[in-house]
């Protein structure tokens, strides 16, 4: 429970401190306005602790269309939200009672209840929309004018995977029993592998500016029919999370300001069609999941958790998949369009990190600290 309540705190301290813009306005269309997140982790905390519990739905009936992200487009979300002092103070107020709600519920009967999952799932979900928010932070700073100047410039450097040896086999994989998972992560099965080799680490940014210098982008034999359209859409050229300086060097940044990047670090800020590129210019190929998570579990993977790595795999339902708590967690995204990403970044907290956590967007998607490691 003090993880929760320090959670509650963390999330309404990061909207107090935001910058006007950024909480009234959506910074792109990936994008919701700061505000949004913290109404939006109220609403779900007052739904199910509230509606779904106790029968009352006077927070949550009026607030749904705002909160709910299902039916609140992110263009108008910013117009709806009340004055920052006023959601402050509401949500000050509805989490504290939220907190003592959830504290006498727990370990009473039904599903929701037992093993404190509530508590785990309203936790998971908040770390994931305090995640969004440090993301929207980190734009910010890059979307402000060019000033920066690099201390150190990049140098590309051909990427020679440290590639490490699984064998064929039946490898268990899935929500381990008896600890939180999402409904996605299981059931637990046995998934049955070919023999792989998977690189000790991500791909770091000097390999990915590698890459580009030499002419990855421009190579439409490395990319996929939907990468090439994606590439003619967007013009990307480097990754999101990069910017160049006023000495036209190549930079980062955190939600402080601009940064650079180390050479060795995980590149960062790569949609899946990038991360697809990339691993076919160099004679590899991405992870499947099951693989990734057969890795972790054997202790291979270095450097996970600095970046979401993006996975070969479609985000689909397990064999046996029974949506819960609720339909919308997972199953509107099993359509065929969002890829499975592993592993949390520099901006996940502890709960999204376990082995089994799938995290999923669509393959255009790089705006998010997302990353990758190759395969064979
Ligand atoms: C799994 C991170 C894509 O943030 O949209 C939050 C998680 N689900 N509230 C998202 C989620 C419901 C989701 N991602
Ligand atoms: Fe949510």
């Amino acid at each position: 429970m003090g993880r929760f309540a320090a959670l509650q705190a963390v999330l309404r301290a990061r909207i107090e401190t935001a910058d006007d813009v950024l909480f009234a306005e959506p910074l792109n269309r990936h994008l919701s306005p700061l505000g949004w997140h913290l109404a939006h982790c109220v609403y779900v905390e007052c739904y199910w602790l509230r509606e779904v519990l106790a029968g009352d739905d006077r927070i949550t009936r009026p607030l749904s269309a705002d909160a709910w992200p299902e039916f609140a487009p992110k263009a108008g979300r910013g117009a709806r939200l009340p004055a920052r002092d006023r959601l402050l103070a509401w949500a000050e107020a509805l989490q504290a009672e939220n907190g003592r709600l959830l504290a006498a519920a727990l370990g009473g009967p039904g599903r929701l209840l037992a093993d404190d999952y509530l508590l785990h799932f309203l936790i998971g979900h908040h770390v994931q929309h305090l995640e969004t928010i440090d993301t929207a932070r980190v734009h910010a700073v890059l979307a402000r004018p060019e000033g920066y100047v690099t201390p150190h410039p990049l140098f590309p450097c051909s990427p020679e995977p440290d590639l490490r040896s699984v064998a064929a086999g039946t490898y268990r994989v899935g929500a381990d029993a008896g600890s939180f998972a999402f409904d996605n992560e299981g059931p637990a099965r046995q998934a049955m592998l070919q023999s792989f080799a998977i690189a000790g680490k991500p791909v770091s940014n000097a390999e990915y500016l590698a890459f580009m210098t030499e002419g990855g982008y421009g190579r439409s034999a490395l990319w996929s029919t939907a990468g090439r359209q994606w590439l003619q859409e967007t013009g990307a050229h480097a990754p999101a999370w990069w910017k160049r300086g006023r000495d036209g060097e190549w930079h980062g940044a955190t939600a402080t300001g601009p940064c650079p990047l180390a050479p060795d670090a995980p590149v960062t800020g790569v949609s899946f069609h990038e991360a697809e590129a990339f691993a076919r210019w160099a004679d590899c190929r991405l992870p499947r999941e099951a693989e990734w998570e057969t890795a972790a579990r054997a202790g291979l993977l270095e450097e996970s958790g600095q970046v979401w790595e993006w996975c070969a795999d479609l985000f689909h339902p397990y064999p046996g998949f029974a949506a819960y708590p609720y339909d919308g967690y997972s199953r509107p995204w099993f359509d065929g369009r969002h890829h499975v990403l592993r592993g949390g970044s520099l901006l996940s907290a502890p709960e999204v990190t376990r082995p089994s956590f799938r995290n999923f967007y669509t393959a255009d998607i790089r705006h998010i600290p997302a990353g990758f490691r190759l395969a064979r």
